[in-house]
């Protein structure tokens, strides 16, 4: 048994913020952000929507492409790190807001790798036969942990929504997700306040993200690197037979890297860094409705995605779409 996407969606923000915009924010240019990132605008949540609003619409839309309804879904997964609230947690929240009762409904905190961390959980339970289909979502309202002050960071980051409906098929389907983590990478990228640990600056209302970003660049280049490696590894794959790379969209150089890594032109790779900058775990499931639904991605297709973040986090899903 495996798991298949039978259905995408994804969720931006109305309120955009161009590099044009930041260069009256924060001293720095549309040329220096596009050359070093390639980013030429986020999207920004409005002042009272949250991660469960944006999840909500991407799931709507991902339900209404897979043909389910609220009654269909035996497990609701939302990999983010900027939660409404502590609990109940997101899962919960947009299982009420679906109509969707006493199935399992959590959260997965990975950062940027998310929604990859949710889509190997979501499809183990499938394949061991526990549950037939399942809502996996990214959200991330990232906005809210970056300082608007800090051009070194805050050109970076997006907020936004993707979600994919994933349901039990003899055919695959997933075929591997492989996830890892190293935690002595922890204070190269983070946010320094939770519920049990408050800095200075949280309790004064300024905690904010807090990146090494040249420590992170290379790391996340090589590590991306392997990954891409093991996953073709584990499947006796050769990188000319990945079809399609649908990275996680932080910086378009590390994307150029990792596609040169597969020895994949451009053109085989979804790019939408330009159109909303970093938007963590919410990036890689949005690359894929896009994909999916302006025709590019076909079924039969073979898929690599793939993502690093915080951490650190990373982790690889292949996919025969
Ligand atoms: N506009 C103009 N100048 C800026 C700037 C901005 N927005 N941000 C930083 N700079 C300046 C720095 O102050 C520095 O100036 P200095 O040389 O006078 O000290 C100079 O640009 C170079 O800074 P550096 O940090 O070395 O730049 P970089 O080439 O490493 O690019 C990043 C910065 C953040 C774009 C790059 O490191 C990166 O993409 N890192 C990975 C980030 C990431 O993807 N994180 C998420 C992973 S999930």
């Amino acid at each position: 048994m495996y798991s298949r996407i039978i259905g995408t969606g994804r969720y931006l923000p109305e309120r955009i913020l161009t590099n044009a915009d930041l260069e009256k924010m924060v001293d720095t240019t549309d040329e220096w952000i596009r050359a070093r990132t390639g980013i030429e605008r986020r999207h920004i949540a409005a002042d009272d929507e949250t991660t469960c609003d944006m999840s909500e619409v991407a799931a709507r839309r991902a339900m209404k492409a897979a043909g389910v309804t609220a009654k269909d879904i035996d497990m609701v997964v939302v990999g983010t790190t900027t939660p409404d609230q502590v609990f109940p947690n997101v899962g919960c929240l947009l299982q009420a807001r679906l109509g969707i009762h006493g199935c399992a409904a959590f959260s997965v905190e990975a950062a940027c790798t998310g929604f990859i961390y949710a889509l190997g959980i979501a499809d183990k339970f499938i394949r061991t036969g526990e549950i037939r289909t399942a809502l996996v979502i990214g959200a991330e309202t990232i906005s809210r942990m970056v300082d608007w002050t800090d051009r070194s960071t805050c050109v970076l980051f997006g907020d936004g929504a993707g979600a994919v409906v994933l349901r039990a098929d003899e055919e695959a389907g997933i075929i591997s997700t492989h996830l890892h983590a190293d935690g002595k990478y922890k204070d190269l990228l983070y946010f320094p306040s939770g519920v049990s640990k408050k800095s200075k600056d949280f309790l004064a209302g300024t905690d904010t993200l807090v990146m090494k970003g040249n420590e992170v660049f290379k790391v996340a280049v090589s590590t991306l690197g392997r990954i891409v490696d093991e996953t073709l590894a584990a499947n006796n794959l050769d990188k000319h037979d990945i079809d399609w790379l649908i990275p996680h969209q932080a910086n378009m150089r590390i994307i150029r890297a990792t596609a040169r890594k597969l020895d994949m032109p451009l053109e085989r790779v979804i790019v939408t860094v330009h159109e909303h900058g970093n938007t963590s775990t919410a990036s890689v499931p949005m690359a894929l409705d896009l994909a999916v639904r302006d025709g590019r991605i076909k079924r039969g297709e073979l898929l690599l995605l793939e993502a690093f973040g915080g951490g650190f986090t990373w982790g690889s899903a292949l996919i025969r779409y």
